[in-house]
């Protein structure tokens, strides 16, 4: 069982860090490996939107990006963390996104689980970890939750945080391990599935990898 956590800040050990650390430190006392990233590690360009993915499975883009993504797709639990940038993820985050129409077109985040962290220095947090798992959940991954801290309200915000976000990293190991079914999300998911279908066999001459492998998972 592996977590991977993905921090898209800059500020390596800054507030959604903290949080996402902490995820990660749940997951492991729950008895997961973990795997942290720092985005701004990476060197990670924009989508060109060539759709050379969509028919040969690869990016043209000679970057880091595999080296993020083929941790994503040996993890068994992502945890995505953006601050609020302008009431929305940071442009790292975003451009890491954009570089994955092709997970959502085949996905490949299915029998996965996710969670996503965000702070913010007034508001907005609990919409920019939501949006962080919806991409999550378009690629296919079952979403356990997530902790958006607004620095704003005071007090012991941030550590509160902190602690909930160690308890989402016990629930993210839990569901792993016991591979925990969301009737809800299982619906949602199915359509999805449907959606991808219809587009990949509509586009089937141009999208030839994709074609192929949704024929190999036998979904088409
Ligand atoms: C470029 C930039 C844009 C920001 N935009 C917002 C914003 O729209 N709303 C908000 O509440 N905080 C905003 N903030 C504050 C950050 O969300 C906040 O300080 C966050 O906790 C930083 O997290 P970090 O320590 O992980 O980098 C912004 C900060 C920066 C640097």
């Amino acid at each position: 069982m592996q977590v991977v956590g993905i921090n898209s800040s800059p500020r390596k050990n800054g507030n959604t860090d903290l949080l996402l650390s902490s995820v990660l430190k749940g997951a492991s006392d729950g008895g997961c490996e973990t795997v942290h990233i720092d985005l701004s590690s990476y060197e990670i360009e924009y989508c060109k939107a060539c759709d050379t993915c969509y028919r040969t499975g690869t990016c043209v883009l000679m970057d880091e990006f595999p080296d993020v993504h083929d941790v994503i797709l040996e993890s068994d639990g992502i945890v995505l963390g953006s601050p609020n940038y302008i009431n929305n993820v940071t442009a790292r985050m975003k451009t890491l996104l954009d570089r994955m129409a092709d997970t959502v077109h085949c996905q490949r985040l299915i029998g996965k689980y996710a969670a996503a962290v965000s702070t913010a220095g007034g508001s907005g947090a609990a919409d920019v970890a939501d949006y962080l798992n919806h991409s999550l959940f378009i690629m296919g991954a079952s979403i356990v939750g997530s902790v958006g801290v607004n620095l704003s309200e005071g007090g012991e915000v941030l550590q509160k945080g902190v602690d909930r976000s160690y308890q989402l990293g016990e629930m993210l190991a839990d569901a792993i391990c016991k591979k925990t079914e969301y009737p809800d999300q299982q619906e949602k998911h199915a359509a999805m599935l449907e959606r991808m279908k219809q587009l990949v066999s509509q586009r089937k001459d141009d999208w030839t990898y994709e074609y192929k492998y949704f024929v190999e998972k036998k979904w088409l």
